[in-house]
């Protein structure tokens, strides 16, 4: 997203910095007190004690505070027209969600032009970067036909890299009646469409939108055009689909409010990760939050992400997420760190972010306050003060943008 040239500097005097990296520092999140890094050509260069930093670069004041390395947001759903908030109050008023929402939206992507799309898409990403958010997958799905779905994730190919073709939300409008022909229709015609712009391919499995043998279907037509896999599972009931995620290695499964111990033995001894989204079970009211603690004590890898979407969780924020897995799921607050940083990174198969090593690209936060642990001790209270991307701030708090 940042396309100026990166100046070279070095961020001193760091109260608490994580890095990710177990050789760097303590534990798992590498942590250093008294640190510093630097940054030559939009990449961490160097790391360590700040009485140790080279002096011949310009220097950024930390001011004693904490840094952690930007949020990988793993699960978006940005490309989208309109509001649901109708839909929201009705559900605090006692409604249930149903995957059924989604078509309120669809009908509004659908007349909604690409700059109106890509607009939209981007004042979310600058809601992301102002809580610390600097790498963003991003879903279609919204457009449920070839022209729509098509202009849904060119829209987003110009705003990341980690772009996921979800033509398989939910069956379009047109289709309900012969379900599978609009299956055939997102494994032919909209996937070719759509997988020039796409590195990723998800399908919503769950009631009232795909089964595990369409979403099976789905997933390696996707493959076999080049995409990799990543599936949505297990949000609005306990289905079959944890087997099918793991045979053909998706890189995350995505919700899993409800799974057996099967399931999480499965998810354990495998490399796909268990991307949990705690502010869509709090937004939807779920009947439960999923069961992060199990899946950590079984040696799952989990991430976690504010799942932005008009529909079932509209928040960007992942400092709320951290708060909520930690207080709703019984996470710790390093292991909620770690799942939005390098969690994330993981459920992307990426290595170049999520963590601030020698080499990594220069994503990192400035925090307004001593230690990551204020993100769910003070809840709710906007504490980045400084966003980085590839070396170039992106958000800075007080400054008019
Ligand atoms: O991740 N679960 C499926 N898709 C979205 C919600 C879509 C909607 O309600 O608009 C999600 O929660
Ligand atoms: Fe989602």
């Amino acid at each position: 997203m940042s396309i100026n040239k990166s100046v070279d500097f070095s961020l001193v005097n760091i109260g608490l910095l994580v890095t990710n990296d177990a050789e760097l520092g303590e534990g798992p999140l590498g942590l250093i007190e008294n640190a510093a890094l630097s940054v030559v050509n939009g990449k961490i260069a160097w790391v360590g004690n700040s009485s140790s930093v080279d002096k011949s670069l310009p220097t950024v004041e930390a001011y004693g505070k904490c840094v952690i390395p930007g949020f990988v947001d793993s699960h978006s759903h940005l490309i989208f027209a309109g509001d649901r908030s109708t839909e929201f109050a009705a559900r605090m008023a006692g409604v249930p969600y149903s995957a059924g929402g989604i078509k309120v939206t669809t009908a509004a992507t659908r007349s909604a032009t690409a700059d109106q799309l890509k607009d939209n898409a981007a004042r979310l990403i600058t809601e992301m970067q102002e809580s610390g958010t600097t790498t963003i997958e991003i879903k279609s799905g919204y457009g449920l036909d070839v022209v729509t779905e098509e202009r849904s994730v060119k829209v987003a190919a110009e705003l990341t890299s980690e772009v996921t073709y979800l033509g398989a939300h939910v069956i379009a409008p047109e289709y309900s009646s012969e379900p599978d022909t609009y299956v055939d229709l997102v494994c032919g015609e909209m996937l070719q469409a759509c997988q020039p712009h796409s590195k990723w391919i998800d399908v919503f499995c769950d009631r009232g939108a795909f089964t595990v043998e369409q979403t099976r279907k789905i997933l390696k037509a996707g493959i076999s055009a080049g995409l990799k896999p990543r599936v949505h599972l297990n949000q609005l009931e306990q289905g079959e689909g944890i087997q099918m995620a793991v045979e053909l290695d998706c890189a995350s499964a995505d919700h899993l409010t409800f799974l057996t111990d099967q399931d999480i033995a499965l998810l354990a001894n495998s490399q796909t990760v268990a991307g949990l989204v705690p502010a869509c079970d709090f937004s939807t009211r779920s009947a439960q939050y999923p069961r992060a603690r199990d899946l950590l004590d079984a040696g799952a890898a989990v991430a976690l992400s504010p799942d932005c979407n008009p529909g079932s969780s509209y928040t960007t924020n992942m400092p709320f997420s951290i708060a909520l897995a930690v207080r709703e799921m019984h996470m710790t607050v390093d292991e909620a760190l770690y799942a939005a940083t390098k969690g994330g990174a993981k459920a992307l198969r990426r290595s170049d972010v999520g963590q601030l090593s020698v080499g990594s690209n220069a994503d990192f936060v400035l925090l307004n306050a001593p230690t990551y642990v204020h993100f769910a001790y003070r809840p709710g209270v906007p504490l980045i003060s400084k966003t980085w991307k590839d070396g170039n701030v992106v958000f800075t708090k007080g400054a008019s943008s």
